[in-house]
């Protein structure tokens, strides 16, 4: 601000000079805020000694001000409402919605999004953090990122399907920008698509099993009764007196690979069958314990320690027979997969889910990698070694599970930890 020099006034003239150069000072200062306020200037004569009291310059400038004033705080409420029925719509809205800046790092996300991909962060420990680390849980963006495009190509970009967590998601990402266009971050918002999916899937399955099961079940009634001659000839003949060593060898081949058949047939003759459970009243726990001293020697012979979490959780009304075989086709898989893993574990944890009771059984083995995990409840579907697997352990498991309405499904970190749950209606009371 300029200062003025304090008046010494000596004569008439140097009083008028004074005056004048106040009143051209006034003046500037009088039009300099009125067209801050867009308000016409003063002309020359409107700054004259009689009209100067009469206009009030600074009674104009005043109510200028007020006015202003008036205009910003209804503008205030009005940004402060919008904002209020924004942040309204970003915290209830039931996708995910998150904004991170031009480094991908976290500048805000709602309550969905923390509920499903931010985990145990509270929002001072997540906000300004890479978004792949903490909703991917990965150490660098994923080969191809969806906000990553939105940011070199400024464009929206849609994407069917995703997985982040185990989970599947459908993402679309936009583009925020500043006002003079330059990128100020992207907005991405993700649609949970997991239980649509594993519907989808567990159709599919069903139409590939009933298929397959019909099938099978024919192929399996004809096959048997040649496969049954074929191991009661080569049982007999074994018993003759004068058979050389050399032909009680064969022999013996041909009756161990004829059992092999047979167990196979077994298999998918209990795959296709059509009997419906007969149901019982339950308690999965008991089952779960049951189960595990009935394979314990095994356990043990294997050196695999097992840990049971069993909560209190209501009974079940399904087929006893039909749920001891899923619980131990899944726990012997888990010892299958543990086979070379040094400090195998094996959790077995049941719990209450809404309506259902959810039985999960963990291991800490190699795990399934993305490509596998597809593939494996398709019957036949095996990474064991010709003669030790059939792979229709989890093809039965599916079906059995299903007849009982329930669910079944499998997790799996590629990195070491695998998790097969499966969930059966609560009995009706
Ligand atoms: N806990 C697990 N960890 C890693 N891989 C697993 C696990 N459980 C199942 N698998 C994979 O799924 C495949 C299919 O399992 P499934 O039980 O259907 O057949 P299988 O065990 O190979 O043969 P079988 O008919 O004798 O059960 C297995 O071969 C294995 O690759
Ligand atoms: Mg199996």
């Amino acid at each position: 601000m300029r200062k003025i020099a304090p008046l010494r006034i000596n004569n008439i003239d140097e009083l008028q000079k004074s005056n004048e150069t106040l009143k051209r000072y006034i003046r500037e200062k009088v039009n300099q805020l009125l067209s801050m306020m867009g308000t016409r200037p003063l002309d020359p004569a409107e700054l004259d000694d009689s009209t100067l009291l009469d206009i009030d310059p600074i009674g104009i400038i005043a109510d200028a001000f007020g006015q202003v004033l008036e205009h910003l705080e209804e503008t205030n409420r009005k940004l402060i409402n919008t904002k209020d029925q924004l942040q309204a719509v970003f915290e209830t809205a039931g996708v995910c919605i998150s904004i991170v800046d031009p480094d991908l790092r976290i500048i805000s996300c709602n309550e969905k999004q923390r509920e499903l991909l931010v985990s145990d962060l509270n929002e001072k420990e997540f906000v300004g953090r890479y978004c792949y680390e903490v909703y991917c849980g990965n150490d660098s963006p994923a080969l191809y990122c969806p906000a990553i495009e939105t940011i070199e190509t400024g464009k929206p970009v849609f994407i069917r399907e995703i997985k982040k967590k185990g989970r599947y998601f459908q993402i679309v990402t936009s583009p925020l920008k500043n006002r003079d266009g330059t990128l100020k971050g992207v907005v991405e918002v993700s649609i949970d698509v997991t239980e649509k999916k594993r519907a989808e899937e567990g159709m599919r399955q069903a139409e590939k099993l009933s298929a397959i099961g019909l099938l099978g079940a024919g192929v399996a009634h004809e096959i048997n009764t040649p496969l049954g001659n074929i191991l009661g000839y080569a049982k007999m003949l074994l018993k003759e007196q004068d058979l050389s060593d050399h032909h009680k060898e064969k022999l013996q081949v041909i009756v161990e690979q004829a059992k092999k058949g047979s167990e196979i047939i077994r298999g998918l003759l209990n795959f296709s069958r059509q009997s419906k459970p007969s149901l019982a009243t339950i308690s999965m726990n008991d089952m779960v314990n049951k189960v595990l001293l009935e394979l314990s020697t095994q356990i043990e012979r294997q050196g695999i320690t097992t840990r049971k979490n069993l909560r209190p959780i209501p009974l079940v009304e399904a087929d006893p027979l039909q749920i001891e075989q899923v619980l131990s086709n899944l726990v012997l898989n888990a010892l299958h997969a543990l086979a070379r893993t040094p400090e195998g574990t094996i959790i077995v944890e049941t719990q209450r889910t809404g309506a259902f009771v959810e039985t999960r059984i963990v291991d800490n083995g190699p795990g399934i990698s993305d490509t596998l995990l597809p593939l494996i409840f398709d019957p036949f579907f095996t990474t064991k070694p010709v003669g030790e697997g059939v792979g229709l352990g989890l093809s039965i498991c599916s079906g059995i599970i299903r007849d009982h309405g329930g669910t079944i499904q499998a997790e799996s970190d590629p990195r070491g930890k695998t998790v097969f749950s499966f969930l059966l209606p609560v009995r009706s009371p």
